[in-house]
């Protein structure tokens, strides 16, 4: 029945199907009843720093299935997840044969110019090692469900560009990035690891994390690793129409030297705080939703001084919306910082009272048929 409607619809009328409104980045593909047909469409949707991700489509693309569920770190077979990550060279768009859970023997090296697809299936990576993106560039994460990620100790693992390098003891993060940029985290879930579920590190950048769900979490989000790392000045990370909760405990994110915009997400409570930072951190925090849980602190930020004479954290709160009592502390005195997007980054910031409806689907899709719900 909807189908019949959307190709005569006019595109204002598309993104308000079934009375919600969509947001820009999922009007872009998911109103498409061919989009299986038309993968790499996807990669013409992102907005915010991490830009378009046209560098992972063209003539020149490599379509690549998983059909295999099993893991090895070092001689990855065929078929695998990780042989499409890491052997595969050039631009390689992964998509998954069926439903998987895929339980990884060490962490997964992500190649630049890699897209891992899991529309249309239930793809799980879990209860083990997870995902990380080292010195690479140009990844789409797109529709993958990431939970119970667990610490690794030293080893070597088959890394991007083919080669078998040897791997310092990593955290249990659901994502690292680890001077990455370019990077475009769109629609997974995250829930329930040990450390954290996305890290963002040592002079990464120019990422887009949009449309996730975080859940069940104490430290959700980490924008820069260390206190010593000032390269991390230069990271710009924009993080858009994100459900962060239930059961979310601190950083949503927590920002370290760079800038963070932080736009239009869902803050479905925490415990300690949803957004803090240190070193010389800055924030717009622009249209979000703030629910302050019942019982808990109300206040949405946390800042740790950083230097004997005072704060220089730069936060600020344009047009956010709070409910239950939460409150933010800008910053006074100081100008807040612009995004300054190009062209390709920019994206309409949408009032606050739309924000539930915008994350409405946030998290992994659910696929009824043609129509994406
Ligand atoms: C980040 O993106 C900007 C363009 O928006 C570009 O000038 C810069 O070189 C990129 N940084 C990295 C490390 O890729
Ligand atoms: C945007 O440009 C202004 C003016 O040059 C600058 O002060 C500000 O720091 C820039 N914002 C970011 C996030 O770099």
């Amino acid at each position: 029945m909807i189908l019949f409607f959307i190709s005569s619809i006019s595109f204002a009328k598309q993104s308000k199907i079934n009375g919600w409104k969509m947001n820009v980045i999922d009007r872009c593909w998911r109103l498409n009843s061919e989009w299986r047909r038309h993968q790499s469409q996807l990669a013409t949707c992102s907005v915010g720093y991490a830009g378009k991700m046209v560098n992972n489509i063209g003539k020149d693309i490599i379509h690549y299935k998983v059909t295999d569920s099993s893991d090895d770190p070092i001689n990855p077979k065929p078929n695998t997840l990780r042989y499409g990550t890491s052997i595969i060279q050039g631009k390689v768009w992964i998509t998954f044969q069926k439903d998987m859970l895929i339980t990884l023997e060490k962490p997964l090296l992500i190649s630049s110019f890699t897209t891992i697809d899991g529309r249309g299936v239930n793809v799980q990576i879990a209860n083990n090692a997870c995902l990380m993106i080292f010195k690479a560039t140009n990844i789409i994460i797109h529709g993958i469900r990431v939970h119970h990620c667990k610490p690794q100790a030293p080893g070597i693992v088959m890394g991007p560009e083919g080669k078998v390098i040897p791997l310092g003891h990593v955290d249990g993060d659901a994502i690292r990035l680890v001077t990455a940029s370019k990077i475009w985290i769109d629609h997974n879930t995250f829930y329930n690891c040990q450390d954290g579920l996305l890290d963002v590190t040592r002079g990464s950048t120019n990422v887009t994390i949009s449309n996730n769900w975080f859940k069940n979490q104490d430290k959700v989000m980490l924008l820069g690793h260390d206190d010593g790392y000032v390269r991390d000045q230069n990271m710009k990370v924009t993080v858009v129409y994100n459900h962060f909760g239930p059961n979310c405990n601190q950083r949503m994110p927590r920002i370290r030297h760079g800038y963070a915009h932080v736009a239009n997400n869902l803050y479905q409570g925490w415990l300690q705080y949803a957004i803090g930072g240190s070193m010389e951190p800055s924030l717009k925090s622009e249209a979000n939703l703030f629910i302050a849980p019942t019982i808990g602190n109300k206040e949405v930020t946390w800042r740790k001084s950083s230097n004997k004479n005072g704060d220089r954290w730069n936060f600020h709160s344009i047009g956010d919306n709070f409910e239950n009592g939460a409150s933010f502390a800008v910053t006074k005195g100081r100008d807040m910082q612009k995004p300054n997007y190009s062209k390709e980054q920019k994206f309409k910031v949408v009032n606050a009272k739309f924000v539930r409806s915008l994350t409405r689907s946030s998290g992994v899709l659910r696929y009824n048929r043609n129509f994406v719900n």
